[in-house]
């Protein structure tokens, strides 16, 4: 039977091996990791737990939070708080920062996090999960502000996201490619189950929420109808559309086969640049994505170079497949 390599033995090695894990920063991630186990336990009680359902109150997005947004977002401050290895947090979930209380020891590293990320799937049984960055924090002065959080996603030192489907599965990367974690629940440890997760350049599945075709730009218009238009059509192949409305589920996918995942700017809110977050969604699956050989655009730019001005800003999302990604940004770029 092959050895089993458990999370935390990866860490030791990446960090023994190439230094590109810091002391600091694999604590870091093992706590996060421990969070997203006891989310993934929360969420499997269901309706058993109490977890289900309306919170009844508002997030800063505007947005009526479902009761796992709250505890997973409390769970993962509670888990991170008080280990000395953060400054600050940021979440989804929370309208201003989280400086860590100063009875605790104040690290060095920025943690952002969309603790629930996919709640309209949360009373239907769909995967959901749990996305994360993690920054550092500027050392040219002393304690903590919102504009040290708004940083490009290209200076994260670590992303990742939990699912919670049939396996709960860690995908994280440190800038060394995409390894991915299986949750041994006998054991209680993350396992290691792939090391070198890589994205075909090609692919014929795209995923968008056909819904809001009526309100698309142009050129996303034009790269989905050319999509649906088939083999007799000017891709000369076939399509499948895929949507599940937890970009958690979506990405894992799309890091698992190839894709292309679609959350474009359009034209029922033309002031915002679309409905994902930069910081916390965009960035950190950006990085995922590229870091497995993929592309991560907003349709003009490379997502990881968006200069964030806001905490909880939007951005147009189009990421998967390089060679699919790389065609919308032309497309954009002809409509100029
Ligand atoms: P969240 O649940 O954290 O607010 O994120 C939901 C996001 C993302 O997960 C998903 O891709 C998208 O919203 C789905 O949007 P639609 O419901 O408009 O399809
Ligand atoms: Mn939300
Ligand atoms: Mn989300
Ligand atoms: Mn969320």
């Amino acid at each position: 039977m092959s050895k089993k390599i458990s999370l935390t033995r990866y860490l030791v090695e990446q960090q023994r091996v190439d230094g590109l894990i810091p002391g600091q920063l694999r604590l870091l991630l093992e706590v996060v990791a421990r969070a997203c186990k006891r989310i993934s336990f929360e969420v499997n009680k269901g309706a058993l737990g109490g977890v289900l359902g309306s919170a009844g109150s508002e997030n800063v997005q505007g947005e009526v939070q479902k009761k796992l947004d709250i505890i997973a977002n409390e769970v993962l401050i509670e888990a991170n708080e008080w280990g000395g290895h953060l400054a600050a947090m940021a979440s989804e979930e929370m309208e201003g920062i989280y400086v860590v209380p100063n009875r605790y020891p104040q690290g060095e590293y920025l943690l952002l996090f969309d603790p629930l990320d996919g709640s309209s799937n949360i009373d239907v049984n769909v995967s959901i999960g749990t996305i994360f960055s993690v920054l550092l924090k500027p050392h040219d002065h002393p304690g903590v502000t919102t504009e040290d959080f708004l940083q490009p996603g290209a200076k994260q030192v670590a992303a990742g996201y939990c699912i919670y489907g049939p396996q709960t599965i860690l995908a994280l990367t440190v800038g060394d490619g995409v390894a991915m974690f299986t949750l041994d629940r006998e054991q209680g440890s993350f396992v290691l189950t792939d090391e070198n997760v890589r994205i075909p350049e090609d692919t014929k599945e795209f995923s968008i929420n056909m819904s809001n075709l009526r309100h698309w730009d142009p050129s996303i218009r034009r790269y989905i109808d050319e999509c649906l238009a088939g083999e007799e059509g000017p891709r000369g192949k076939n399509f499948n559309m895929r949507w599940i409305a937890s970009m958690v589920a979506d990405i894992h996918r799309i890091l698992s086969r190839g894709g292309v995942f679609l959350y474009p700017w359009d034209k029922r809110e033309p002031n915002k640049p679309g409905k994902l977050r930069l910081l916390y969604e965009a960035n950190p699956m950006g990085w995922l994505i590229e870091q497995a050989g993929g592309a991560a655009s907003n349709g003009h730019q490379r997502i990881l170079d968006v200069e964030p001005t806001a905490l909880h800003q939007r951005v147009s999302v189009i990421m998967g497949s390089k060679n699919e990604v790389d065609r919308v940004a032309q497309y954009y770029a002809e409509a100029e």
